[in-house]
């Protein structure tokens, strides 16, 4: 199978490839899946371009499949699956897959059975593949971690990415009064989601205004925590959820663990989110989906040979919603 694989960090296009590997195996609560779209997300471009640095302490690459989100076809199953066939269409995820090198810039890849459902009928490749990790992070944010209410106010910061476009409509769709932070090019994009205001941060600072939330989702963290805390409403929740942006050393870890040692001291209830892929999460995520109540918005998608130029327009950080790499039909072979 054709595969990206990455033996060294750096820019994605001096560091990823396109290679020739033998398919993954699935082993037991496994399966082989062959992929016909993915995407791009933080974790990716993170792990290419080994920032922060402190990441590279693990080691070299040696020759990893970077990517988790999977949108394909059931290929193969391992031993003790049992709920899924050949040939089903299924999304989710190859996150924590312990299986080496199964990544999904790659024709095929193995994920748990327990963190692949099936694709909706209504629901192209493309789009499952955008809502995975991004969707289930807006989704766990805005239902799990601080469930959004109606007339709740709530601010998105870096509301026009892959987290961004998500969380605005699932907070609109749960009847909060949504406002998002964005770049100048990006207000149509964000209202037209339904957001209730937009702020461009190159003329306004959420942090300095009079406006005061009930959640804060910060993608971005590119103001001192303290700062973004202080517009919270009482009892207000804010929920750090960003790292790398900054790059260097520690690439916001900095910010992201003083946010959470604020929230430890007391000083405001700071809430920290994850994307853990699981069948009950990935359901909710495509109920949304089938009724139109969340649409993914994909930037651009690129075939699995411009792999590299993808990930290079993550690392750019303005992608318009997700980035979206997709698989050509070939015949079946090793
Ligand atoms: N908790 C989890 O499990 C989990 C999972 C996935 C991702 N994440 C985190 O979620 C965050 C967002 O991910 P994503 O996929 O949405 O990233 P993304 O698509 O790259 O989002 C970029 C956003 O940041 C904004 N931005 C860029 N530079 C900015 C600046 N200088 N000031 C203010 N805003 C700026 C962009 O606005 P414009 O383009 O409009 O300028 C855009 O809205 C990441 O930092 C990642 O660490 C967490």
């Amino acid at each position: 199978m054709k595969a990206v694989t990455q033996t060294r960090y750096g820019a994605p296009e001096q560091v990823l490839r396109l290679e020739d590997l033998a398919r993954p195996a699935p082993g037991p609560g496994e399966v082989l899946i062959r992929l016909r779209a993915t995407s791009v997300n933080t974790p990716d471009w993170i792990a290419v371009a080994g920032v922060p640095y402190l990441l590279r302490l693990q080691g070299r690459p040696a020759g990893a499949v970077r990517g988790t989100d999977i949108a394909g076809d059931v290929a193969a199953l391992g031993p003790g699956v049992d709920d899924l066939a050949v040939g089903d269409p299924v999304f989710g995820s190859a996150w924590a897959s312990k299986t080496t090198r199964a990544g999904t810039f790659a024709e095929y890849t193995v994920a748990p059975a327990a963190q692949l459902i099936a694709k909706p009928a209504s629901l192209a490749y493309e789009d499952a593949a955008a809502a995975v990790m991004s969707g289930l992070t807006a989704l766990t944010a805005l239902t799990e971690t601080a469930p959004a209410r109606e007339g709740q106010r709530i601010l998105v910061n870096g509301a026009s990415g892959g987290v961004g476009t998500f969380a605005i409509q699932i907070a609109k769709h749960r009847g909060a009064h949504v406002t998002a932070v964005c770049g100048p090019d990006n207000r149509d994009l964000v209202r037209g989601l339904g957001a209730d205001r937009a702020i461009d941060y190159t003329t306004e600072d959420f942090t300095t205004g009079q406006d005061r939330y009930d959640t804060i989702l910060d993608n971005v963290l590119n103001h001192p925590p303290r700062r973004a805390l202080r517009t919270l409403a009482p009892g207000g929740v804010y929920i750090p959820n960003s790292v790398g942006n900054t790059g260097g050393l520690l690439a916001g870890l900095d910010r992201f663990a003083g946010a959470a040692l604020l929230g430890r001291l007391g000083r405001a209830d700071v809430r920290t989110t994850d994307a853990a892929c699981t069948r009950d999460r990935l359901a909710a995520l495509a109920r949304l989906l089938e009724t139109g109540a969340v649409t993914p918005v994909i930037d651009r998608a690129y075939p699995l040979e411009q792999t590299a130029a993808a990930v290079a327009h993550m690392l750019g950080h303005h992608a318009r919603g997700n980035i979206v790499i997709t698989m050509r039909p070939r015949p079946a072979r090793s």
